[in-house]
């Protein structure tokens, strides 16, 4: 009996531990419906950046973008990048070949009460290190603004 309710606390264990991998590495539904910046083009191939993008934000965290923080839990971003195609001359936009997410959770204390989450073009999710591939930029570009790297001002 001892052994059978050992056995159900671990299959617990570990379902929790599977939702919170689940959690972490969706994309929120219907992000695509959220508030959408301009076009972000960047040309220079020596650029980490290089291609186009657009940010999009939740409704309930617009305040606090507008503000520049402080960012209330469950503030959500998502940045969409695409390759570039020329098309007369003008570059526009190609396949989609990376998606980011940032969500306030207090519980992502490492990386500043953000999770940093990685994915595919194709919305599946890719292996990103949040602390070295993603915290340590934000944190050297937006310490002040909630760490937080883009403005408002890109909105309009
Ligand atoms: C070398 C620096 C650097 C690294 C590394 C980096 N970012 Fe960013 N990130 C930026 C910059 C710069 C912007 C603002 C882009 C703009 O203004 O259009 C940004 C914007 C964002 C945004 C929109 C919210 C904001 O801060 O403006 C999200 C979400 C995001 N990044 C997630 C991630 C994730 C997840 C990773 C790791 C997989 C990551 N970033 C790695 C520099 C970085």
């Amino acid at each position: 009996m001892k052994r059978i309710a050992c056995m159900m606390a671990l299959a617990v264990a570990i379902a929790s531990s599977v939702a919170l991998a689940a959690e972490k590495l969706s994309l929120p539904k219907g992000y695509q419906k959220w508030a959408k910046s301009g076009e972000k083009v960047v040309t220079d191939k020596n650029s980490l950046f290089y291609g186009i993008h657009y940010i999009y934000v939740d409704a309930r965290t617009m305040k606090a973008y507008q503000a520049g923080g402080p960012y209330p839990e469950g503030s959500r971003f998502v940045v969409e990048y695409f390759n570039i195609r020329e098309e007369g001359g003008k570059p526009v936009k190609g396949k989609k070949n990376m998606i980011v997410l940032m969500k306030k959770d207090k519980k992502q204390q490492e990386t500043g009460g953000w999770l940093y989450a990685g994915f595919n073009g194709d919305g599946t999710p890719s292996a990103v290190d949040p602390v070295k591939n993603c915290y340590e930029c934000h944190l050297k570009e937006a310490k002040d603004r909630g760490f937080i790297i883009s403005r408002y001002a890109q909105f309009r």
